[in-house]
């Protein structure tokens, strides 16, 4: 497995991460099985996959409780990514989203920041987070400046209890804004072959000031392994059903270009999710993008990670990009 550098925080890690939105298992994807999620995550260190994403969200603590099960004994295996700026636990803040009986609100006040950054050492039973990440930003219903939430990430960071600083969600100002007022090293954005609106956004802000860019949702939800064809269910969870390629009128647009690429399967020796992991990969400049893809079966980590050693001439990157373009 390739690595890669972090931005300037010193900190290196597999070209291909771990997320575990999924093993957080809420009504987004359905129940997941914790003791599997657990085996996921150490199969994905032995395959070389340091890089391992949560985020108090998932799962309202679930996410983060079952990795930091899965991280005893093994803390230093893995460059551990969380998040902060949601909150189920109060009242204060703009709302974000009312599921399952639960109001999330947006809040990234320093003081705010301050007592979530223990619950989630807590939960993740460890003493440091390697990237801590403003997971959503804030909205005019209620304000708070970017030069206060880096203030307070800056002060975390001081004190040992972070490594490196990330925000995820993003406009090009905010972005701009969060490294005039301290050290970013991480923006984390939608990206996949299919989405491909963070380019012109952020491409070169990422170069100009050497921050990495980490895509999510790379394999747009698992449509993208080409492992999906008209009959497939979808199973539990709203997460796939806010994807429309999983609708049947996009979804033969996917179908079609699984049997187009059939011929580039071959000539690398790999499965369509192969080649679109190492192509997200190879975007952007100077090996500045990070691939984070979700995982809470073992199988999946097993062939996701191999994307991540796949390394395509540049024909085929431009040959790829114009048959995605041709449909989205
Ligand atoms: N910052 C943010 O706002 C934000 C938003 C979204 C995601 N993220 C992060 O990014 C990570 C990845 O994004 P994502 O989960 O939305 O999308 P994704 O990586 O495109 O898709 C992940 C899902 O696809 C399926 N899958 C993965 N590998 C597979 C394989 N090899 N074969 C078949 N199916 C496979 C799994 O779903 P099933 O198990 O259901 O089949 C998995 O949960 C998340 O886990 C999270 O850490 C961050």
């Amino acid at each position: 497995m390739r690595t890669m550098k972090i931005g300037n925080s010193g900190l290196e890690a597999s070209v291909v991460g771990i997320g575990t939105w999924a093993i957080g298992g809420d009504s987004n994807w359905g129940a997941s099985d914790d003791a599997e999620s657990i085996r996921t995550i150490h199969r994905a260190r032995e395959l070389g996959v340091t890089l391992l994403d949560t985020a108090p969200a998932y799962g309202l603590g679930h996410s983060e409780e079952v990795v930091g099960e899965a991280l005893q004994g093994r803390r230093d295996d893995y460059v551990l990514a969380t998040k902060c700026g949601l909150r189920w636990d109060i009242e204060e803040g703009a709302v974000f989203l009312e599921r399952d009986g639960v109001r999330i609100v947006r809040n990234a006040r320093p003081e705010r920041l301050r007592e979530e950054v223990e619950m989630s050492l807590r939960r993740l039973k460890t003493d440091h987070i390697d990237i801590y990440i403003v997971h959503w930003q804030s909205v005019p219903e209620y304000p708070v400046p970017i030069e206060d939430t880096m203030g307070a990430l800056m002060k975390l960071k001081e004190q040992g209890k972070i490594k490196a600083i990330g925000a995820s969600n993003v406009s090009r100002e905010e972005c701009k804004e969060y490294v005039k007022h301290g050290q970013l090293d991480l923006i984390q954005e939608k990206y996949s072959m299919l989405d491909r609106s963070a380019e012109q956004h952020f491409f070169d802000l990422c170069a100009e000031h050497n921050v990495c860019f980490q895509a999510y949702s790379p394999l747009e939800r698992g449509v993208l392994t080409g492992k999906y064809t008209l009959d497939t269910p979808l199973g539990e969870g709203a997460a796939k059903r806010k994807i429309k390629w999983f609708e049947k009128e996009n979804l033969v647009h996917i179908v079609d270009l699984v049997k187009k690429w059939e011929p580039l399967c071959r000539k690398y020796d790999c499965t369509m999710t192969h080649l679109v992991i190492a192509w997200t990969a190879a975007q952007g400049t100077g090996d500045n993008v990070n691939v984070l893809c979700g995982a809470r079966k073992t199988g999946q980590i097993e062939e996701n990670a191999g994307g991540g050693d796949v390394v395509l001439d540049p024909a085929d990157i431009e040959r790829m990009r114009a048959d995605v373009e041709a449909i989205a």
